[in-house]
């Protein structure tokens, strides 16, 4: 087995307590006490991770991910039209949002986040890049706050299994994304226990498709190239 990733070592949660559901979404979730990882709040069986803090920004933009995680090769698969307008939620430093935006000349890449910190380290790396299609958006932990239909796609690295609200998130993205708009989902294979990252900080694929298919998306595929995650592939219908 290979050695623990510092993926082991997340930072303290910026959302540490649950909070209450929306009176107009029904309760979706169940409580319990709170693993070290997690925030004591479940869904469909999964307890959901503590958030990663901003302080861990050396550790998204590690030398080594390229190895661990081969984003330039789950980049290629996303098969991207050149004026496509993708959001990358829980886009952190942007590691993802910046590969993606050459791929995107006449669109863009919106670069959500909740962390205010996360939104002020991509404003200055555009700036250093001189990239012009990277938009930086503050969201809710309940909600992306984007327009109706104004998204071509939606990708979620490493980030969902840490959303506060889950059920919130997926009804926000139905809302903004397009009809026959994609979701792409990379999370760290659960049902691998060779992948070196924390429990609550994998998902396995029937865990996904049981939330996501709840929230009435329709599986696609999975692809499994990838050496540490699963390429999870949902659409709106
Ligand atoms: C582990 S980091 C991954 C960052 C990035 N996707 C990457 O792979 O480099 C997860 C990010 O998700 C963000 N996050 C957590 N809950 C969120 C929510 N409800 N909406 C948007 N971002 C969220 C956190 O603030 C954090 O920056």
């Amino acid at each position: 087995m290979a050695a623990l990733s510092p993926a082991c070592r997340k930072e303290e949660p910026v959302v540490a307590t649950p909070l209450p559901a929306s009176p107009s979404v029904p309760e979706p979730y169940t409580y319990s006490n709170a693993s070290p990882d997690g925030i004591g709040k479940f869904h469909h069986g999964r307890e959901i991770a503590k958030v990663m803090g901003h302080p861990a920004i050396g550790w998204l933009e590690r030398d080594d991910r390229e190895k661990e995680e081969a984003p330039s090769k789950a980049i290629a698969a996303l098969n991207l039209a050149p004026d496509a307008v993708i959001a990358d939620i829980g886009a952190g430093s942007g590691y993802y949002s910046f590969r993606i935006s050459p791929h995107v000349p006449r669109g863009k890449v919106v670069a959500v986040d909740i962390q205010p910190e996360m939104l002020d380290f991509l404003r200055a790396k555009s700036r250093e890049l001189g990239i012009a299609n990277v938009e930086p958006h503050l969201g809710a932990v309940d909600g992306v706050n984007l327009p109706a239909a104004s998204l071509d796609a939606a990708l979620m690295v490493d980030a969902y299994h840490e959303f506060s609200h889950p059920a919130e998130m997926l009804a926000s993205l139905r809302h903004a994304l397009k009809p026959g708009g994609t979701i792409y989902l990379l999370e760290f294979r659960g049902e691998d226990p060779e992948v070196p990252i924390k429990v609550l900080h994998k998902m396995t694929e029937a865990q996904a498709r049981l939330e996501f298919e709840a929230a009435g998306f329709r599986f696609v595929s999975n692809s499994t190239t990838l050496p540490w995650q699963h390429l999870l592939v949902f659409r709106n219908p």
